[in-house]
């Protein structure tokens, strides 16, 4: 597929070849917020994606769906490279690889000399915690309801380097940032070298006030992790407005990448203290390409990466935050307050996305994903752990609200 082609199938710099000049022309005029609300706009996103009719797919936090052109581009790039084989890797991957880093720093609002591709925020994160200079004794802050893997590798650090793991537990409603704040602070002694901190966690969707948490630990000498799986492509920052030292993400979540696709950015000064993972002596202490030695990989990955920046920018990230943000609210709205109906996220707008978390009282987690699915066709997840008992409901672009409005309506008759 060609760039010409691509754009008429969606992608690029506009919109404007699927909707029309004119039709586009009102559309871009409208405010995001007014946009996020008109079903006609998203149905003709909707139909860029090839979707089962055999259930309504409400579990989009694992990782999300290829649009059919971002799709279709990365099965032309998986051929085209295998025709090209050895003569694309040895003559032109350095330079597509940093290209495509170029475009992601860009979108993170950093340098791309603190960014690199990796394949998922797990390898990124764990780059970190493994790549730490741990002594005996030293501590690490996190919470309870952080992603397991990362729990596993401090795990991990604390059996092989003798470090101690402080773990903290989020409250689903803070009064305040500060709530949050004190709560990471609590933990914090004179040996912590290490903090690590959601930006939206997983289970429940709750946004943390990170830029705060992380002035707070650097006041106290500590360097700060973020686990960004759910934010780069959901929301709009830029990642040193976060103020921490590291920051992780994977792009097959809201970039809607190829799957296998992460990133990994280091704060610059830091970029000499980690030990690599995989060894490349070859590369300068202070040049973070020393912490991305991957061997022989699958390069059509990182190439596809182009083509969903370009389906993402093509909607603008204005656009698709407010969309998944209205999404959210538009059904939590409806079952907040429902008798036997609770939720598992935040009840102020601005510290939440795209997920939600639901539960039914009297029902177990696993019973109501299970009662979802198999009476309402409706796919989500059970989430049984660190405090949080219910289902997750993750929204993609191309949820509709009368799919909502079936959950919605499943939610309340099982909770009559
Ligand atoms: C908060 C969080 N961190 C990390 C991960 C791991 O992402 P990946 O499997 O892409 O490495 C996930 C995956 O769902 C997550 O939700």
């Amino acid at each position: 597929m060609d760039k010409r082609e691509f754009l008429k199938t969606l992608g690029g710099a506009s919109l404007a070849l699927l909707f029309g000049e004119e039709a586009w022309a009102r559309y871009a005029a409208l405010p995001p917020a007014t946009l996020a609300q008109d079903e006609d706009f998203w149905a003709t996103i909707r139909r860029k994606y090839v979707l089962t009719p055999d259930y309504i797919n409400l579990e989009n936090g694992f990782y999300l769906m290829q649009s059919q052109p971002v799709l279709e581009a990365f099965i032309q790039r998986v051929r085209d490279i295998n025709v090209q084989a050895s003569r694309y890797m040895r003559t032109r991957m350095p330079d597509d690889n940093l290209a495509v880093r170029t475009r992601l720093a860009a979108m993170g609002g950093c340098p791309v000399e603190e960014l690199i591709i990796t394949r998922n925020t797990t390898e990124s994160l764990d780059t970190v915690i493994g790549g730490f200079h741990w002594q005996a004794g030293d501590e690490a802050v996190m919470a309870q309801q952080d992603y397991g893997a990362m729990l596993d590798m401090f795990g991990l650090q604390a059996r092989r380097h003798s470090i101690v793991n402080r773990v903290v537990s989020l409250p689903m409603d803070p009064r305040s940032d500060d709530d949050i704040v004190r709560l990471y602070e609590s933990a914090i002694t004179p040996k912590t070298r290490l903090l690590m901190i959601c930006h939206m966690v997983n289970i429940t969707g709750h946004l943390l006030p990170v830029a705060a948490v992380a002035d707070m630990a650097h006041r106290h000498g500590v360097q700060v992790m973020v686990d960004g799986a759910h934010t780069f492509g959901q929301l709009e920052f830029d990642i040193p407005d976060l103020h921490a030292d590291y920051f992780a993400s994977s792009l097959h979540k809201w970039l809607a990448s190829p799957l296998g696709a992460g990133i990994l950015w280091v704060r610059r000064d830091h970029i000499p203290e980690l030990w690599p993972t995989f060894a490349e002596l070859g590369i300068p202490d202070t040049d973070i390409r020393r912490l991305n030695h991957t061997g022989t990989h699958p390069v059509h990955t990182i190439l596809g990466i182009n083509d969903a920046l370009d389906f993402h920018e093509s909607i603008g990230i204005k656009r698709k935050e407010a969309r998944l943000r209205y999404l959210q609210r538009y059904w939590t709205d409806k079952v907040r307050g429902v008798p036997h109906i609770y939720l598992n996220t935040p009840s102020d707008a601005r510290r939440s996305g795209a997920i939600a978390n639901v539960g039914v009282t009297g029902i177990q987690p696993g019973a109501l994903g299970d009662a979802l699915f198999n009476r309402y066709k409706i796919w989500t997840v059970a989430i049984d752990g660190a405090g949080v008992r219910g289902v997750r409901v993750t929204p993609h672009l191309f949820t509709s609200t009368g799919e909502l409005d079936a959950l919605v309506g499943a939610l309340r008759e099982l909770a009559a």
